[in-house]
């Protein structure tokens, strides 16, 4: 086992799906995946491995935010190989653009975090989706026919913002929505030669005050799943 998370080396598939809410994942693996079977269930953040149309998937409890994330996706790559690491989530609309249960596909990830400042010391980084598994999410989504729109997300490392206007700020620059881990897991998964991809619906309107009924929110997250597994297979 790592050094948080409970599995034996292959026990967890190639391609691995990240919900920040440890009780999301099993609700994914209860309701999408064949034959799942829990591997961990360190600080209770469960992961999951089953089957999807035949293929080898796991799910993977992140936590919120981008060090929590990170502790998770490092581990994921240099304990388990994980190959394929995409981030299913709840975003934060900045634009009228995107409804309430829309569905955003992360082309890149802005951030606020010192993660990265840290870590290129100073300089700025473009965290990016990777493109196969964009154009298949895109194909899948279309094929669906859910709501989606593609753009750049905002990985906050604040849920509550003390400085609004530098949300505002970035909306300026096209930003679309607001969530807290994409950023790492691309930067992650572009450090060691791995596919990113972050999926999310909008859970709440930041523009618009809009928010979904906690119904509306499975229902629709049921949608985001099934782009996102749609897309991992393809
Ligand atoms: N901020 C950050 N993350 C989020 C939000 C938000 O408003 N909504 C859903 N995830």
């Amino acid at each position: 086992m790592s050094t948080h998370i409970a599995a034996e080396p292959g026990q967890i598939a190639p391609r691995v799906f990240l919900p920040g809410d440890p009780l999301r994942a099993r609700w994914i693996a209860e309701n999408f995946l064949d034959d799942a079977v829990c591997y961990t269930e360190v600080r209770g953040m469960l992961g999951f491995t089953g089957t999807y149309r035949g293929e080898q998937v796991s799910v993977q409890g992140t936590g919120m935010g981008q060090p929590s994330a990170s502790i998770y996706v490092n581990e994921l790559i240099s304990e388990y190989d994980v190959q394929q690491l995409l981030r299913v989530g709840s975003c934060g609309a900045l634009t009228e653009r995107l409804k309430v249960r829309d569905v955003v596909i992360a082309q890149a990830a802005a951030t606020d975090s010192s993660m990265n400042t840290l870590r290129f010391g100073g300089y700025h980084y473009p965290a990016t989706a990777d493109f196969g598994l964009l154009r298949a999410a895109v194909e899948a989504a279309e094929a669906g026919d859910v709501p989606h729109l593609v753009g750049t997300v905002f990985s906050s490392d604040s849920f509550y913002h003390s400085r609004p206007e530098l949300t505002q700020k970035v909306v300026e620059y096209g930003v679309v929505a607001v969530e807290m881990e994409a950023a790492e897991i691309y930067t992650l998964a572009a450090q060691h030669g791995r596919q990113a991809l972050a999926v999310c619906t909008v859970s709440d309107h930041i523009v618009t005050g809009e928010e979904t009924s906690a119904q509306e929110r499975e229902q629709t997250f049921g949608e985001m799943i099934t782009v996102a597994l749609d897309a991992a297979i393809a």
